[in-house]
């Protein structure tokens, strides 16, 4: 990757930010704590300018060894990003986005415990259809990454009763999807 020149480090203070533009894409890079963090200015939630809001401690819960809890406090270590359009926050050491990561953990509790209704049904079409836009156009505008992040994360079974349930609800037969992908070369 092209190195890109942002600042003399001398000229950066901690606690501080600058929005470079590389290409058409703009970074919004971060200076904590003596180390640099970069990521895209995009937000997830409706593209606003993610790195120009405010810097904020995590907000964690304490839970004691017999699982009751001691409240909320900041956290000494996790800082997060927030986008000032809507509040969506993302952390600053990984870039992940935490809301994203709360609901995903929220759900998995529920199918441990065997609860499979965490969201309903229309919850989940919702949740389900901004998934299927968001990775079509993060993939279509180059970012090659697969939608699982590892071959385990979800079983043989699970992804062939999705898939199959998402070609039906679209209307869509398999031999189409073959079609496309050779059309496509994907
Ligand atoms: S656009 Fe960032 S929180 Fe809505």
């Amino acid at each position: 990757m092209a190195e890109q020149f942002v600042g003399k480090a001398s000229e950066i203070k901690d606690g501080e930010r600058r929005i470079v533009f590389v290409g058409e894409h703009e970074i919004g890079v971060f200076k904590e704590k003596g180390e640099y963090y970069a990521y895209s200015n995009f937000c997830l939630h409706q593209g606003g300018p993610a790195c120009e809001g405010l810097t904020i401690a995590k907000v964690e819960e304490r839970i004691m060894p017999d699982k009751t809890s001691r409240g909320l406090y900041f956290s000494d270590t996790e800082l997060h990003f927030v986008c000032p359009w809507h509040g969506m926050e993302y952390d600053m050491k990984t870039g992940e986005c935490v809301a994203a990561i709360g609901l995903a953990t929220e759900i998995e509790r529920g199918l441990r415990e065997g609860r499979f209704d965490t969201l309903t049904p229309q919850a989940f079409q919702v949740l389900m259809a901004a998934l299927c836009k968001t990775y079509a156009a993060q993939s279509e505008g180059g970012e090659g990454f697969m939608p699982l992040a590892d071959r385990n994360s979800v079983s043989p079974t699970e992804i062939m009763t999705t898939t199959s349930a998402l070609l039906k609800s679209a209307n869509l037969a398999v031999f189409e999807l073959g079609m496309w992908q050779s059309w496509t070369g994907r």
